[in-house]
């Protein structure tokens, strides 16, 4: 029995000194990568300042999720508070608060590059996903964020827990897209805006990044594993291949699927889709109908 005793304290030791190692490990690796700079210069584009560029600018900032992690009023919001994982909030982008201070310049470097003045990499802003965004949407969305109203918040400041930090460091959660973002990318105009599948392709970048590159959804990487896979969204029959454009639009804006079967919203960011204009979801619909048929869950 002693014996026993003795191995299983033994083996106990061994377990936490393991742990201990990978931690130590995750910190350190992880406190690297945090540190490198990127050295990025942006050209600015020219911001518009007429109320139809500031309206649509808005209109940006809700559709590509701006207000859903930086607060409806821009002023800064907490989007993850866990403990183990992290707790991340958008910056407060008024001139109420850091956002304000910041050129032009710096805007675009954040936003395209996810990257701060000083040059470190900004955790999960998720500039891989607006990095192709357009000059004219660029000019406009800055528009927006010169009218938005000051706002007094100060959302907590950010740390990355354990439990990140070695998924950070095992590649399965972007933690600094930065590293993802190709810096060096020649950008081409975007597409014309209008209900074409070329249009489509330009706005599903926002949901590439849960329903995966190939839109057949799956495992949403990094995210706990009690959450929901995200859907397959091409024309395969366990994806959208008997949905019509409005069974599209009742489920991007009101969160109902075909058959009444409700999605899951916490999941679903339904509260940014909703925003999405009919020309919006016919583009998505066309783009969304013209990928190869996949089974669910490739990616
Ligand atoms: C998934 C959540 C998320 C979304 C979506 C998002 N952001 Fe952010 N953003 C953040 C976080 C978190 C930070 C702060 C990161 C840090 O300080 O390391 C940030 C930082 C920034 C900064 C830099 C602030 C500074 O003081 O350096 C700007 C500018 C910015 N975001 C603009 C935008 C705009 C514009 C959009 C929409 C096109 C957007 N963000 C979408 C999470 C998000
Ligand atoms: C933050 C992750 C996330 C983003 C971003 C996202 N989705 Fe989803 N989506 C999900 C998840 C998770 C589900 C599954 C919900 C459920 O099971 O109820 C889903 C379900 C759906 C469904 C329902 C399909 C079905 O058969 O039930 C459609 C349609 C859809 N998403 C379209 C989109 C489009 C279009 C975009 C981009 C404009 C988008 N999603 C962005 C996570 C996301």
């Amino acid at each position: 029995m002693r014996k026993a005793l003795k191995w299983l304290g033994r083996l106990l030791a061994a377990v936490l000194v393991l742990l201990v190692v990978v931690l130590l490990a995750a910190y350190g690796l992880s406190e690297r990568r945090m540190a490198k700079v990127y050295r990025i210069d942006p050209p600015a584009p020219a911001v518009p300042a007429d109320a139809a560029a500031i309206e649509r600018g808005s209109h940006i900032a809700a559709i590509r999720g701006c207000k859903d992690c930086h607060g409806a009023d821009l002023g800064g919001a907490t989007f993850i508070d866990d403990p183990l994982f992290a707790r991340l909030s958008g910056t407060n982008l008024t001139s109420g608060g850091p956002g304000g201070k910041l050129s032009d310049a710096d805007r675009v470097r954040a936003i395209r590059h996810g990257v701060a003045p000083d040059g470190r990499p900004l955790l999960f802003m998720p500039a891989q996903e607006f990095s192709h965004l357009g000059d004219q949407d660029m000019g406009d969305l800055l528009a927006y964020l010169h009218s938005v109203p000051a706002v007094e918040r100060t959302p907590p400041p950010n740390r990355v827990g354990p439990l990140g930090r070695v998924l950070f460091v095992a590649g399965k959660v972007p933690l600094l897209p930065a590293e993802i973002v190709d810096h060096t990318v020649q950008r081409s105009a975007p597409p014309p805006a209008g209900p074409t599948a070329a249009y489509g392709a330009y706005l599903a970048a926002a949901c590439a990044g849960c329903h995966g590159k190939g839109f057949s959804g799956g495992h949403i990487p990094g995210t706990p594993p009690d959450w929901p896979d995200a859907a397959n969204l091409t024309p395969d029959p366990s994806g959208l291949v008997s949905w019509s454009e409005a069974d599209l639009k009742k489920a991007l804006r009101d969160g109902v699927a075909p058959g009444g079967r409700v999605l899951k919203t916490d999941y679903m960011p339904v509260r940014v889709t909703k925003y999405l204009t009919d020309e919006e979801i016919g583009a998505l619909y066309a783009y969304l109908h013209s990928l190869p048929a996949k089974p669910r869950g490739q990616h």
